[in-house]
């Protein structure tokens, strides 16, 4: 083909045409994800939102909750821009670990197990595992009269290693279940007999599905347990400005506004 001058010219300016094309798209790339901006740094979120009142999916399919709102006003006294992401909880657990996740937070019991592989702030909840089970049931006072009983469990929380601790690792009758809910489904149509789950989850989930032929069961044995924030071990900027912002929100009445919003008074 033969290129005469004025194709030449031709040529020229769409390629600085496209030159121009490519600088703005590489601006607009630097704005990613985990990039400082002029705010301040902004961080992963990571949460498993099955987990009422602390953290469950909002209509439109948002994290929200007690834990939603605590870390977005930690975030907010530190100038950090936060984006919160249902990841559930073992790739919660997993993305602490391999970065991509920076913060965990679902109302996670401190446990020194976890203290190995994640550091913690102080703790911001106390809780405990209780025994949910049908009225008509016969009558148990702790987790350890459950044996011979079939019992449903959030995977990988507390709720299974109290199980465990009390009817041996492996108990023939420990059910796992991805979520909370998934257990209390199972029990409610007699697939398992009893849920050992955190206290103020199970009784907001008594609430919302109107259970009202089913009784908690506090087992005084059980251990008083206490949530953290979580973060990569070792990352202690991190964990030192969420502390800050932690003291912060329940000097300034804002832990309790969120308590009495999520709780109750
Ligand atoms: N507190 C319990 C634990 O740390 C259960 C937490 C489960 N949280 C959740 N968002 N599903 O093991």
């Amino acid at each position: 083909m033969e290129v005469n001058i004025h194709m030449k010219k031709k040529f020229s300016l769409l390629f600085l045409a496209c030159l121009f094309v490519f600088a703005l798209a590489g601006c607009g790339g630097g704005a990613k994800e985990g990039s400082t901006s002029a705010s301040g740094k902004k961080i992963t979120v990571g949460t498993d939102a099955s987990f009422p009142p602390f953290e469950f999916m909002s209509p439109t399919g948002e994290p929200q909750g007690f834990d939603i709102d605590l870390i977005k006003a930690i975030a907010e006294t530190q100038n950090i821009e936060v984006q919160v992401k249902h990841t559930g909880w073992d790739a919660m657990m997993a993305g602490l670990e391999d970065g991509s996740v920076d913060v965990g937070i679902a109302g996670i019991t401190i446990t020194k197990e976890r203290k190995k592989s994640f550091d913690f702030t102080t703790p911001y909840f106390t809780a405990k595992q209780v025994i949910l089970m049908k009225k008509n049931a016969p009558a148990v006072s702790k987790v350890a009269d459950l044996k011979g009983k079939k019992i449903g469990v959030q995977s990988g929380t507390t709720g299974q290693f109290l199980v465990e601790k009390h009817l041996g690792k492996g108990y023939s009758g420990l059910k796992g279940f991805e979520e909370v809910a998934g257990a209390i489904e199972d029990m409610k149509n007699g697939r398992i007999d009893a849920v050992v789950a955190d206290n103020a989850v199970v009784k907001k989930f008594m609430e919302q599905l109107k259970l009202d032929n089913v009784n908690i069961i506090e087992d005084t044995s059980a251990e008083q347990e206490q949530y953290g924030i979580a973060v990569k071990k070792g990352n202690k900027e991190l964990l030192d400005k969420l502390n800050k912002g932690l003291a912060t929100v329940k000097e300034n009445g804002k832990y309790d506004e969120i308590y009495n919003k999520y709780l109750g008074k």
